[in-house]
C-alpha cells in the first residue's frame, strides 16, 4: 500500500520534494526575478532572510530562505515571560537504567498547542544547540485566536496519534495526520488548529537542539528506497492581509521558557518566499520497506525515515526517526521479532496505531498513545510470550503490523527523563520489566 488511506481529506496543495530549492508565490509576481533583495520588492512588500544555518554552512547542507511579506517579523513588542513553568527542562532530568513504558496520555482539558505540551525526556541543552527533547501533547482545543508561536530552541518533528493538525505556517499551510509526520523548523512562526473543530489531538514531538533532519545515506540500497525524496510536501505560499486595529500575540520558546509578545499585523503576512528552509510532512504510509528475504534481519536502521547526523562521528545520529510499517516476513530459519540486545543508543518508542508484534497485548502492553524507553546499554526483547510464539511458529511468510504505526526516536545521547513523566502522570507502569521478562525459562540443558 504505497499511500495511507485517510479518513480526513487532504485539503491543501503542496510542493513535492525534501532537501530542494522550492520557490512559490501567492500573488504572481510577488518573487524578485534574478535577486533577493530589489531596492523596492514588488508590491511594496518586504524582504526578509530566515537563516536555519550558519551563512558560511557548506553548501549542501546549508537551509536559507527569502520571504517577502507585507511588515518584516521584527515588528512586535517586547517579549514579557509568561509562565515561572518552563515548557521544557534539561535541569531535572532524572538519567536511570530502568526499562520504562507508560500507558497512553491523557487529554487535559481545556489545552492547545503549547500549553499541551508535556516533556517526557531529553538530553543536552538548547543554549548549547546540542540535544534533543521528546514530547507528548493531548490538546481539546485550537490554539486562542489570533495567536502564533515559535520555537528558538529547536526544530519539532510533529507524529500525530490521533486527531489532524490544521497548521498555518508563514510558508503556507499544512495538514497532518495521524500516520503522517511534520517537521517546522526552528524559529518559523506558526499555529495550530484542530482539524474541523475535532474533539481533540494527541501526539509526540521531537525537538532536536541541534542541526536538522535529512533522510538517511542508502550505501548499498541504491538511489530508491525507504522514503523517497518527492513524497515530502511543502507549503505554498498563503497569506492573510488584515487592517492594521488587530492585534496578534506571538508566543515564543527560548531557552525552554515561553514569552509572549504583541505585534499589530498576522505573522502569516507572507505573499511568496523561496529557498531551502522550510516545514515539510510525509505519508508513512509511502514508506518503502525492505528487509530479508534470505534468513536473519538486518539491523532496525533500515527503517529509517529521518535522520539529523552527529558531525563527530559518521553514521551515529543525534536522532533518528524510525518507523515499523506493515511488511512481509519471510526469513527461513529465522527467530523474526527483534533480537534481544542492548544499545548504545537509546530508544524511546510509541505506537500510533494498532499492534506492536514484538510485544503480546497483554493487559497494559504497549498501547496506541503509550510509549516505552529503553536507555543506553539497559536490556530489551520481546516478552515471554512473544519469544514462545516466535520459537515455535510454522515459519510461512507471513505480513506483520497490518493496520500498526510503531515508531522509535532513536538517540545517541543518555536520555533523562522528567519528573513529569515519571511521577506526576501516573501513567508508568509498575511492573513492565516484571510482566515482560521474568517467565523466560531456561532451555539450556548441560549434557
Ligand atoms: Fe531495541
Amino acid at each position: 500500500m504505497p499511500v495511507s488511506q485517510f479518513t480526513i481529506p487532504e485539503k491543501y496543495k503542496y510542493l513535492h520534494g525534501l532537501g530542494s530549492n522550492h520557490e512559490t508565490e501567492a500573488k504572481s509576481g510577488a518573487l524578485p526575478i534574478g535577486q533577493n533583495s530589489p531596492q523596492k520588492a514588488p508590491f511594496g512588500l518586504y524582504a526578509e532572510k530566515i537563516s536555519g544555518t550558519a551563512f558560511t554552512a557548506p553548501r549542501a547542507q546549508n537551509r536559507q530562505a527569502w520571504v517577502y511579506r507585507v511588515l518584516p517579523s521584527c515588528t512586535h513588542s517586547k517579549f514579557i515571560r509568561v509562565d515561572s513553568a518552563p515548557v521544557s527542562s534539561h535541569h531535572d532530568l532524572c538519567m536511570i537504567p530502568n526499562q520504562l513504558r507508560w500507558d497512553p496520555f491523557d487529554v487535559t482539558k481545556g489545552t492547545s498547542w503549547v500549553s499541551a505540551l508535556r516533556q517526557v525526556a531529553g538530553a543536552g541543552d538548547p543554549a548549547l544547540k546540542t540535544g534533543v527533547a521528546y514530547y507528548v501533547y493531548a490538546a481539546d482545543e485550537s490554539m486562542p485566536l489570533r495567536t502564533a508561536f515559535y520555537n528558538a530552541d529547536g526544530e519539532f518533528l510533529i507524529v500525530p496519534q490521533s486527531g489532524a493538525l490544521d497548521i498555518e505556517t508563514e510558508m503556507g499551510h499544512i495538514l497532518v495526520r495521524p500516520n503522517e509526520i511534520c517537521v517546522i523548523p526552528r524559529g518559523m512562526r506558526y499555529r495550530v488548529n484542530l482539524y474541523d473543530n475535532a474533539e481533540s489531538i494527541r501526539g509526540y514531538v521531537l525537538e532536536l537542539f541541534q542541526g536538522h533532519f535529512e533522510l538517511p545515506e542508502l550505501g548499498p540500497i541504491g538511489s530508491n528506497c525507504l522514503a523517497n525524496e518527492r513524497d515530502f510536501q511543502v507549503p505554498v505560499a498563503s497569506y492573510r492581509h488584515e487592517s492594521a486595529d488587530i492585534s496578534w500575540t506571538l508566543q515564543a520558546k527560548f531557552g525552554g521558557r515561553l514569552f509572549q509578545a504583541v505585534q499589530k499585523h498576522s505573522p502569516f503576512d507572507v505573499v511568496a518566499w523561496h529557498g531551502t528552509y522550510y516545514p515539510y510532512k510525509y505519508d508513512l504510509g509511502r514508506f518503502n520497506t525492505i528487509g530479508t528475504i534470505s534468513y536473519d534481519h538486518p539491523d532496525p536502521s533500515i527503517y529509517t525515515v529521518l535522520t539529523a547526523a552527529t558531525n563527530a562521528h559518521p553514521g551515529t545520529a543525534v536522532a533518528d526517526l524510525v518507523v515499523f510499517p506493515p511488511r512481509w516476513l519471510v526469513g527461513e530459519n529465522t527467530f523474526r521479532p527483534p533480537s534481544y540486545h542492548r544499545n548504545v543508543m537509546s530508544e524511546f518508542m510509541g505506537l500510533i496505531q494498532g499492534d506492536y508484534f514484538a510485544k503480546t497485548a497483554k493487559k497494559g502492553g504497549f498501547q496506541p498513545a503509550g510509549a516505552s524507553l529503553h536507555n543506553t546499554m539497559s536490556s530489551h526483547g520481546p516478552d515471554a510470550e512473544a519469544f514462545e510464539k516466535a520459537s515455535n511458529e510454522i515459519l510461512a511468510p507471513v505480513k506483520v503490523g497490518r493496520g500498526s504505526m510503531a515508531f522509535m526516536f532513536e538517540s545517541c545521547y543518555m536520555i533523562g527523563v522528567t519528573p513529569w513523566a515519571l511521577d506526576h502522570c501516573q501513567k508508568v507502569q509498575d511492573n513492565y520489566s516484571e510482566e515482560s521478562w521474568d517467565e523466560l525459562r531456561v532451555y539450556f540443558e548441560d549434557v
